[in-house]
């Protein structure tokens, strides 16, 4: 039995911040932000509105273009960094929210790999039964982002994109992935303080301790080297080549960091889909994000072969290769 994807839907709020307006933020202008990471836009959402409401709105759309009632779903998993609360899960108030069924819910924590790492899950839950799960990776990043901090502020945006896979015997959906982790890295992209290490305090957050903290250039060593071995360990489960996919959809870090995996796997940029430019890094979001915009820009259709990479905070690094 295997995994396929079955409708996809994303969400971004309206509000819109420009690297104009980061120059009246931080001492950075539009050129370095623009050359140095590819980004020119993200989205931002209302001081109240939590990462579960984008979820919703990217999962009613998935279920629509699924053509399946909510009241089908079967399983709901959230991929987040920045769910609404410690707990209960977002993947919980989601399925409140939506109306959902009483059906297994719960978050994933893979930073911006958590998507892919959902479709692991979806991908055995499937071969032990289930039908009907909506994955969905929600971010608010903005949240959590330091606006005093030039070299992390200008990369993060908001969004949520959805996706609701079911089963079928046909020769479609997830046909290899690859995953992995090495936590030694822990300490280069992380969120410090409100967990049990460094519980909320009144110096936690005078020292701006709950915001996320990268060591960017170190990140970006690693990102380039882990996105080429997510890309060809996947590939070569699938015995396939990098000639023989159709689109290449990676996670939107860097523009540098795609260009580069690209470039060593020998795909042009037209095989690659890119939206940072007006999202910047939307963490679990960014790839069904990428995959839902690709599908509505018709790159990509029934049958196309589709190869999804990503890398993120842990590090977590993983491929999925999916026939349309
Ligand atoms: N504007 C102007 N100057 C800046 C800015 C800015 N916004 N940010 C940093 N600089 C400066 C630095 O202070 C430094 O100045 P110095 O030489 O005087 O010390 C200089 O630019 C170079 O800094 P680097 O950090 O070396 O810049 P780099 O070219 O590496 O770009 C960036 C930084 C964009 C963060 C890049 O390293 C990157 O994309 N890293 C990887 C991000 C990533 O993949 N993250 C993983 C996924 S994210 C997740 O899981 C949530």
């Amino acid at each position: 039995m295997n995994a396929y994807l079955a409708g996809i839907g994303s969400f971004v709020p309206d509000k819109v911040l420009t690297n104009f307006d980061f120059e009246k933020m931080v001492d950075t202008s539009d050129e370095w932000i623009r050359t140095r990471t590819g980004m020119q836009e993200r989205r931002m959402s209302a001081e109240d509105v939590p990462t579960s409401d984008l979820a919703v709105k990217a999962a009613q759309r998935a279920l629509k273009n699924a053509h399946i009632d909510v009241k089908d779903i079967k399983a709901i998993i959230v991929a987040t960094a920045t769910g609404d609360m410690a707990f209960p899960s977002t993947a919980c108030l989601v399925q409140h929210k939506l109306g959902a069924p009483r059906v297994i819910s719960f978050d994933i924590g893979a930073g911006c790999t958590g998507f892919l790492y959902a479709l692991s899950i979806v991908d055995s839950f499937i071969k032990n039964g289930y039908d009907n799960i909506l994955i969905i990776g929600a971010e608010e990043l903005t949240k959590i982002t330091d606006y005093t901090d030039r070299s992390t502020c200008v990369l993060f945006g908001d969004a949520a994109g959805a996706a609701l896979f079911r089963r079928t015997q046909e020769n479609k959906g997830i046909l290899s992935s690859f995953f992995t982790a090495d936590g030694s890295y822990s300490e280069l992209l992380l969120q410090p303080a409100g967990g049990t290490r460094m519980p909320a305090s009144k110096e936690t957050v005078e020292k701006r301790l709950h915001v996320l903290k990268m060591a960017g250039n170190e990140v970006f060593k690693v990102a380039v080297r882990a996105m080429y071995e997510a890309a060809t360990k996947t590939l070569k489960k699938a015995h396939v080549t990098p000639d023989d996919i159709d689109l290449l959809v990676p996670h939107q870090a860097n523009i540098r960091i795609i260009e580069a995996t690209a470039k060593r796997l020998h795909l042009p940029m037209e095989k690659v889909q890119v939206n940072l430019d007006r999202y910047g890094n939307t963490s679990a979001a960014s790839i069904p994000l990428a995959l839902d915009e690709a599908m509505k820009q018709g790159k990509v259709r029934e049958g196309s072969l589709v190869l999804m990479v990503a890398f993120g905070a842990g590090f977590t690094w993983g491929g999925v290769l999916l026939r349309l």
